[in-house]
């Protein structure tokens, strides 16, 4: 009787889920990865899909200087600024056109179930572009909270973007959970105090508490068992 009583009282310890939007919620990491090697085929290199890795997570201009030592390039800061902006508007060209179709699978029925099972939920992205992503793909109605690269100056594996996120609900960090594609996400979690769940490959998320390929292989109950 007591067992049956208690299963009904539902587990409070995680309270707040925190996603990372670019690779998790939405593939726009394909789109980052072409215009960042179309800028880098203006300059006459390219680069390779395990090296656009190094940039899931992290903010522009950061991606901009990893890019420009790969290519062994140098460039002034006002350089800088142009072809960061430059990469923004092929980027923006792109994410301008997505629809709720291209929210990864899994990605809306978990929000939901989250949603309806008490959890607040909080965007946390390094991404300046989040608000029109959000917008575009019907997602922006799921968050209690957003904190974007807008709000945040220093990105991940800072552990900022993310402590902001439970701040805006005063929650502590161990009652988060951080669900990431990123390497630099899931270490910016980890720094957080926070849980992690990766979403991708267990060898490049190896520090995560639970690694899945995807939203669509999570359950409720996997949250209870981290
Ligand atoms: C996300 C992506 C990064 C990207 C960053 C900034 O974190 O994973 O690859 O560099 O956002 O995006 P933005 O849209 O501001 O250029
Ligand atoms: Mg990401």
């Amino acid at each position: 009787m007591q067992e049956s009583i208690q299963s009904l009282v539902p587990k409070v310890q995680i309270k707040a889920c925190l996603f990372d939007l670019d690779g998790v919620l939405v593939d726009t990491a394909a789109y980052h990865y072409q215009a960042w090697r179309r800028l880098a085929q203006t300059m006459n290199f390219d680069f390779t899909e395990k090296q656009n890795e190094q940039l899931k997570g992290i903010s522009r201009m950061e991606s901009l200087n990893k890019i420009l030592t790969w290519g062994k390039v140098q460039k002034t800061e006002p350089e800088k600024e142009e072809l960061a902006a430059l990469k923004n508007t092929w980027y923006v060209e792109m994410i301008s056109k997505m629809t709720p179709a291209e929210v990864l699978p899994g990605a809306v029925e978990f929000l939901s179930a989250l949603h309806k099972n008490g959890y607040q939920l909080v965007l946390g992205s390094a991404s300046k572009n989040s608000g029109m992503i959000l917008d575009k793909t019907n997602l922006a109605h799921f968050f209690d909270a957003v904190v974007d690269g807008n709000m945040v100056t220093k990105s991940k594996p800072e552990p900022e973007v993310f402590l902001k996120g439970a701040a805006l609900l005063s929650l502590k960090p161990a009652v988060c959970v951080v669900f990431e594609d990123a390497a630099a996400g899931i270490e910016a979690a980890k720094r957080a105090g926070m849980k992690a769940v990766g979403i991708g490959k267990k060898e490049i998320l190896n520090k995560a508490d639970l690694v899945v390929s995807g939203l669509n292989k999570l359950t409720i109950k996997d949250l209870e068992n981290l």
